[in-house]
């Protein structure tokens, strides 16, 4: 054990809180966590949205295992390694159809990133080079670098960074608490909302903009699902306007919404999907985007020795992360994991509104294995009151998450039905506890 905690600034995190009061995590197995002292904690949030398929899952330990030994690294730039393509071939059984096309990165900050420049890039290809403006939504979360932290739309994570990209603008959010709140599901009101986009086009004219980027289902700002009907809304006026849709699936992607992909729950295809997460099980850092053959097939001209796309990281592909994605997808299947949220949903929907007429629960919200509970923010204190919910829960066994006052939930997909009570009893507690 380190004798202090100085040296490690870590991400996201109160610093000086945690080293005041550390929470740290030894061991994990299936649905749990262990501390160094042994205390079991039941994981409630997938680790970070990324352990679908429970801890330390046998095949893809061994399949990890096997891959350092065998071949631990290989370059991708001019070269391959035949799980790279193997791992493709398999990706593209369970995307939409028409995306059939995987660029591989190491996270779902680079899949974001690496997207918004593919979209920039296809529109140049097809002659349409002044399409250039990229449009993202308000609260939207799309990783940390910067073209991800431009397109989003939570305020703390852009404020203190500049001026950002250049040339890119915002839908309005679909939080609209007063007609929604307590939905069991999809909200009813306000697919009118893509219509927002409608008015970028009037200011901006759709001659400049090159693709939207939204999160199927917002997750890091607190679970914000969309209203009935509007993503259908949004990719029509993205058809209209030759704009690209490109859809964030880094937290929905794998399993979440009871289908492979979100885009397959909503029944909306994007031109673009970037995954991260659930792509590896969260073993091995590992991203990718999907793209549509006509995307890809616009770069594929030209000198035929020459680069069509210059873009991709050292790890882009690595053979690790391959390994690890395959057993994955493996375990997935043995399992029937990406359609067991869908079978899942109703038992856990029943379960998370429970809490409703608990002190201080001004929302919940729950698609698929996911939920989000909105409580009432201490008055002068934003935040607090969530926070000091994930504290108790953490003294009680339990892994939460928090955004502002919103508790997220994210289980991984092998929960079985004692441990959504449990979670919901944990949780409930804890908010009463804190009221
Ligand atoms: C929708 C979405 N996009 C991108 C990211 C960034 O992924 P990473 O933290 O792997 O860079 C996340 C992470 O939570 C996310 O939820």
């Amino acid at each position: 054990m380190a004798k202090n905690m100085d040296a490690y600034w870590m991400p996201f995190t109160a610093n000086r809180q945690f080293k005041k009061s550390p929470r740290l995590l030894a061991r994990s197995q299936g649905m749990h966590f262990w501390t160094p002292e042994g205390r079991e904690i039941l994981d409630g949030v997938a680790g970070l949205w990324c352990v679908n398929a429970g801890h330390a899952r046998p095949k893809i330990v061994q399949a990890i295992a096997e891959q350092a030994a065998e071949l631990d690294f290989a370059p991708s730039f001019q070269m391959g390694h035949p799980k790279a393509f193997e791992l493709a071939e398999q990706l593209v059984k369970l995307t939409p159809q028409g995306l059939n096309k995987v660029f591989y990165t190491n996270s779902g900050s680079e899949s974001v990133d690496t997207a918004l420049k593919m979209a920039i890039a296809y529109q140049r290809a097809r002659g349409e080079g002044s399409r250039t403006r990229l449009i993202g939504r308000e609260r939207g979360y799309h990783g940390v670098n910067f073209g991800g932290i431009s397109v989003g739309g939570i305020v703390a994570n852009r404020k203190m960074f500049g001026t950002l990209l250049a040339g890119v603008d915002h839908i309005r959010h679909t939080h609209d608490p007063a007609r929604n709140a307590f939905s069991v599901g999809l909200p009813q009101h306000g697919a009118e909302l893509a219509d927002d986009l409608e008015r970028l086009v009037a200011l901006h004219d759709a001659s400049t903009i090159a693709a939207v980027i939204v999160e199927p289902v917002a997750g890091s700002t607190g679970v914000l699902l969309p209203p009935k009907g509007y993503l259908q809304r949004l990719r029509e006026i993205c058809d209209r306007h030759g704009i690209l849709l490109i859809f964030d699936e880094v937290i929905t992607g794998f399993g979440r919404t009871g289908q492979p992909f979100a885009a397959q729950t909503f029944g909306v295809t994007p031109d673009l999907m970037t995954v991260a997460k659930g792509l590896t099980n969260g073993c091995v850092p590992m991203g990718a985007v999907f793209a549509s053959d006509k995307i890809h097939d616009a770069f594929m001209n030209g000198p035929e020795h020459l680069i069509e796309f210059f873009h991709g990281y050292t790890y882009s592909a690595h053979p690790l992360a391959c390994a690890a994605a395959l057993a994955t997808l493996e375990t997935y299947a043995d399992e029937g994991l990406l359609t067991r949220a869908a079978q899942l949903e109703g038992y856990f929907a029943d379960a998370l509104h429970s809490l409703k007429g608990l002190p201080n629960v001004i929302d919940i919200r729950n698609i698929g294995l996911v939920g989000g509970v909105e409580l009432a923010p201490l008055p002068g204190d934003p935040a607090k009151r969530a926070f000091n919910v994930f504290l108790d829960c953490w003294e009680h066994g339990l892994l939460v998450r928090t955004t502002g006052d919103i508790v997220a939930l994210s289980p991984p997909l092998i929960i079985e039905k004692p441990q959504i009570d449990r979670i919901v009893d944990v949780l409930g507690a804890a908010i009463k506890r804190n009221a």
